[in-house]
């Protein structure tokens, strides 16, 4: 066999082996194998010169057509097979966009929260502004600018936790309702005053069913020339009926608070029965939503205004003690565990 006939037949074996390739490795193996500096044709054109005048020509033919058939054969593969790497790593990347994302987990108002809210709005709606003041308090303002004199048993320390502070052990203390906000509002501004300011209280109590010692108020309060216990009661018979629904009727009982003359406690006819009397209303067909009355003139003329010329009324609400009674949530300390099923109740 001719040399030229030897490296056709080597060039056959060659593009046989080249479809058998499996990846660019493999490719660039075969290609030094084939056309590389030990090949048989590179040896061969290197022996060229040695062969007889008259082979040399098809000799020396054959020899560049099998390189360059060779090496173009060895291009289009290595062409094929890159394109099937860069596809094979687009498919490995491919997304999926008709799978569901995956949700992150979402935290939800506390339920206090969502009452709070819905209060401060039934007021804002009404042109009221929310006011705000400090959960550690001065017994100034906590006590004896709303009228409660030194002796009145709330002052006790049995009833209220005091702060080390200062000289005076019962100078400083959290605050037991969100009335000395009441003092400070209108301290800072002049009458008219239409404020509600909800916030934590604290008291020196033993947690129970209906006691823990932090819990929330929303104090409220309106001054304005002409005030009268008649415009405490068409205000908070509105807010009776935007929080329990409408049909709401309610009732006044006389009651006590150093802050207010008249005081009194408001109760609202029962929404779940709808005063025939059940277990909600505890069969009175009546419930007790909070305390109120007519601002006392000491009160006023502590913070400098004008008994005289300016009178208002005043209203403390239970945020808690809202949501027990609608919800018909029996614990006090449902509010403070941290128990995410009652949480989740109230999405
Ligand atoms: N501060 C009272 C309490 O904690 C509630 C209250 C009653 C507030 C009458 C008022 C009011 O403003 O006029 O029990």
């Amino acid at each position: 066999m001719s040399s030229a006939d030897r490296l056709r037949e080597i060039e056959a074996e060659a593009l046989g082996r080249l479809d058998a390739v499996a990846d660019l490795d493999a490719l660039a193996a075969l290609e030094a194998e084939v056309v590389g500096p030990g090949s048989p044709v590179m040896e061969a054109r290197r022996g060229l010169k040695d062969v007889p005048q008259e082979q040399r020509k098809d000799l020396g033919r054959a020899i560049n057509e099998v390189k360059t058939a060779l090496e173009a054969a060895i291009e289009a593969r290595r062409a094929d097979l890159a394109g099937a790497a860069e596809e094979a790593r687009l498919a490995g990347e491919r997304i999926d966009m008709t799978l569901p994302g995956r949700a992150p987990a979402r935290g939800t108002r506390h339920l206090v929260r969502q009452v709070w809210d819905e209060i401060v709005d039934i007021f804002m709606a009404l042109g009221y502004s929310v006011a705000d003041g400090p959960e550690v308090e001065t017994a100034y303002y906590n006590f004896d600018a709303l009228n409660t004199p030194t002796t009145h048993p709330s002052r006790f320390d049995s009833d209220t936790l005091y702060v080390e502070w200062g000289d005076d052990p019962e100078g400083v203390l959290l605050r037991t309702q969100t009335s000395p906000v009441q003092a400070r509002y209108m301290e800072q501004h002049p009458p008219p005053v239409y404020i509600v300011s909800p916030g934590r209280t604290y008291r020196r109590d033993t947690t129970d069913a209906t006691h823990t010692p932090v819990f929330h108020q929303m104090e409220g309060l309106a001054v304005d020339d002409a005030i009268t216990f008649a415009d405490l009661k068409g205000t908070l018979e509105h807010f009776a009926n935007e929080f329990f629904g409408a049909g709401r009727s309610v009732r006044f009982q006389p009651h006590f608070f150093p802050f207010t003359e008249p005081s009194a406690e408001m109760h609202a006819s029962c929404f779940a029965c709808d005063g025939s009397g059940c277990r909600t209303c505890s069969h009175t067909g009546w419930i007790e939503l909070l305390g109120c009355g007519v601002v006392d003139p000491n009160v006023l003329a502590a913070v400098g205004y004008d008994p005289s010329a300016v009178s208002g009324f005043a209203f403390g609400v239970g945020i808690e003690r809202l949501a027990m009674i609608r919800y018909g949530i029996p614990e006090l300390r449902f509010f403070f565990d941290p128990d995410l099923r009652v949480l989740r109740q109230f999405r």
